[in-house]
């Protein structure tokens, strides 16, 4: 492979992994005597390798790094892909996965291989916090949860068995910070594995490798594919937390990605760096005029000047993302009429989409959040969250602004 010479986001985005293109058998065999390598990395889209003799076949199970085996072991299609992710995250090396939990699931089970306890933001994606609230305690890990928008919090819950520190920023949906930086030290400090989910942020808006933190998490579903047509994660680290995480519990819980979907998820992420400005641009010119609305009774977007960490943000982030939440002063039946109103933003789940989504955390993403958590942690029944797209933004502020006159207030 020839010397990396680019270090832009948008060049890496497009080129970073693509030198992978060609399988190692084309060149071995020899196929066909006509030049040219695809431009786009083709799909193999295939469960099996074959060999020409014992001896190659016997020496790829010693040596993994010499060949592909079989497509939960690895595929070219798949490795184009995780050569990408671990560039634009800075990382070592990188493991894509067959949804964002099953980078989730990984991740943890190989920091929590030998048992251990887990110290983790409150606010979590609903299926990670259920993960860690109810799954791995059957299996003898425990988790404390804090507000790990302050680092005392998390330092203080740490145990002598503390094996992870578990975080998002910003998290889902109520967008609160966590200083990446702070955490990260704390957790080496204590020699504890750090993992982020990256997911709102993507690897152009956040860092998180370059603060310190050991290890990055993606639901590639969101922002990276950006076309809302896959499921898929990810996970970036140093090589020896991948390796670990590939040969142990990638292979044998078996969460792995079809070639197709690495695939379609390539095709998104050259778009991803013009995508994220675009989704930044829109994003603050909506929450600024939703915080001027009289229905609605408070924004909440890291790029405001009224987020309560927008210092925080500016110091981390490189933009603040498409993600905005809302409280409106008509809470749970306002909130209906909002969403049976608009025409052009949709109702659904998911975020990081071309299109604009709308929805109702208490009622869909963290229905299965017990009540009394999302009180706490702030999730109450009149919010509702945003995902902004990539439509004209006057066209956004229209139909927002036409559903939020239609609530009485
Ligand atoms: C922050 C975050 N992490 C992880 C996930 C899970 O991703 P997936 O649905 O790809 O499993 C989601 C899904 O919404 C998410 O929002």
């Amino acid at each position: 492979m020839k010397n990396k010479i680019y270090k832009g986001k948008s060049t890496e985005a497009i080129h970073a992994g693509e030198s992978l293109t060609t399988h190692p058998s084309d060149a071995q065999e020899d196929q066909s005597e006509k030049s040219g390598i695809p431009l786009l990395p083709p799909i193999y889209q295939n469960s099996t390798f074959r060999f020409s003799s014992a001896d190659e076949c016997a020496s790829a199970f010693i040596d993994e790094e010499s060949g592909y085996v079989y497509t939960r072991w690895g595929n070219p299609t798949q490795q184009v892909l995780e050569e990408k992710l671990a560039v634009l995250e800075a990382g070592e090396s990188a493991l894509v996965t067959a949804s964002g939990m099953g980078a989730v699931s990984i991740a943890l089970l190989t920091a929590l291989a030998e048992g251990g306890h887990v110290v983790a933001m409150e606010t979590l994606y609903s299926a990670t916090y259920n993960l860690l609230s109810e799954d791995l305690p059957r299996m003898g890990i425990e988790t404390t949860f804090v507000d790990a928008t302050d680092p005392n919090k998390v330092e203080y819950a740490i145990r002598p068995d503390t094996k992870v520190i578990y975080i998002e920023s910003p998290t889902n949906p109520l967008l609160k910070l966590v200083d990446l930086a702070a955490c990260a030290e704390i957790a080496k400090k204590h020699n504890i594995t750090s993992i982020i989910d990256n997911t709102f942020a993507t690897p152009c808006g956040q860092q998180p490798i370059a603060c310190g933190i050991d290890v990055v998490l993606h639901s590639m579903t969101k922002y990276l594919s950006g076309n809302g047509a896959v499921i898929a994660g990810a996970i970036i680290g140093d090589k020896d937390f991948i390796v670990r995480a590939k040969k142990g519990a990638l292979r044998n819980f078996g969460a792995v990605i079809s070639p197709f979907n690495a695939w379609l998820t390539l095709l998104g992420i050259p778009t991803l760096p013009l995508r994220w400005t675009r989704h930044c641009e829109n994003a603050i010119c909506i929450a600024t005029f939703l915080e001027q609305h009289p229905a609605v009774a408070w924004v909440r977007y890291p790029g405001l000047d009224s987020h309560p960490q927008h210092e925080l943000a500016k110091r981390q982030m490189n933009g603040f993302g498409g993600i905005i939440t809302m409280e409106l002063k008509g809470g749970h039946a306002a909130g209906e009429t909002l969403v049976n109103q608009l025409q052009i933003c949709s109702l659904a789940v998911s975020l990081g989409d071309a299109r604009t989504l709308v929805c109702h955390p208490a009622s869909t993403t963290h229905s299965h959040v017990p009540a009394e958590v999302r009180q706490q942690t702030g999730i109450t029944d009149g919010l509702v969250r945003f995902s902004i797209g990539l439509e004209d933004t006057e066209d956004i502020i229209a139909d927002l602004g036409q559903a939020l006159d239609a609530i009485s207030i």
